[in-house]
């Protein structure tokens, strides 16, 4: 909403010292999530508090990845690609024991390395077999990949959704961005958010996104500090992303020998 965020900008101008209103301090916190593989590491962050969700690709198990979270962490489950159809059962259990209210969709089908689904069989795959959840959670879209290729990124979505997805009774849009100034990703964020308007999606999810010097590793911690205090602030601005989850909860980005590093304190200590 404009005016909330010209607000936010006039606000962090005047001084990075002024007390923001508890308001907002709880919706950030909510928002923040861990994007892991080893669940010891999501503690690492700080325990409760530091963030508000959690997901590690896959649909967990009730005997693995969605025990241990730190109290009040709500563990989402992903549906990463079609290998995981055949198990989706799971899905309900994590979530009637775990408490999620969401499912995430199939994980960068745009890309040939990742999920690899063309829209149409994944609007099918959604249709048939995720869509039946939507009384025990609220579903987001398969997570595209921030690429401008036509047929990839936010045209694999349209596409998704012209192919039948616009009929999956989806509440939100899922998106990864991966790039190199706060500056590209805010513009890509803010067409992702207008994509998913467009559709009538009141959630945009940001389950994966990280410069692209730290794909493989944080390489220099005071650019990435410095980047994720600029956009995290925005992105706490931004009503309509309801979720975001930095790539990622793992040794070398946000944590070292097991315990939170500069840029991880830069994560959890936003706002
Ligand atoms: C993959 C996941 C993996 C994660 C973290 C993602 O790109 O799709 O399967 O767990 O990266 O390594």
């Amino acid at each position: 909403m404009p005016s909330f965020s010209n607000w936010f900008a006039a606000g962090l101008m005047a001084t990075s010292a002024m007390a923001m209103p508890h308001a907002h301090v709880k919706r950030t916190t909510s928002k923040r999530g861990a994007a892991y593989n080893d669940v010891a590491l999501v503690n690492s962050l700080g325990g409760s508090g530091a963030v508000g969700w959690a997901y590690d690709w896959s649909l967990g198990s009730l005997l693995g990845s969605t025990t241990g979270l730190p109290n009040g962490v709500q563990y989402v489950p992903q549906i990463w690609g079609t290998s995981d159809l055949d198990s989706v059962a799971t899905a309900v259990n994590t979530l009637l024991h775990s408490g999620s209210q969401y499912i995430l969709g199939f994980n960068e089908p745009d890309m040939t390395s990742q999920s690899n689904i063309d829209p149409t069989d994944a609007a099918n795959y959604y249709a048939t077999q995720i869509v039946p959840f939507k009384g025990h959670a609220k579903l987001i879209s398969p997570a595209v990949t921030s690429s401008m290729t036509p047929g990839m990124g936010l045209s694999w979505f349209e596409e998704f959704m012209g192919e039948g997805g616009s009929s999956c009774n989806l509440t939100g849009l899922a998106v990864h961005w991966y790039g190199d100034t706060a500056d590209e990703f805010t513009t890509f964020v803010q067409q992702a958010m207008s994509t998913a308007s467009q559709y009538g999606l009141p959630e945009v999810w940001v389950t994966e996104f990280a410069l692209n010097a730290d794909v493989n590793g944080v390489v220099d911690p005071d650019t990435t500090s410095a980047f994720l205090d600029s956009v995290l602030p925005w992105l706490d601005g931004q009503d309509q992303v309801t979720h975001y989850s930095y790539f990622m909860t793992a040794e070398n980005y946000l944590v070292t020998d097991g315990s939170l590093n500069s840029v991880g304190n830069a994560y959890v200590s936003a706002a």
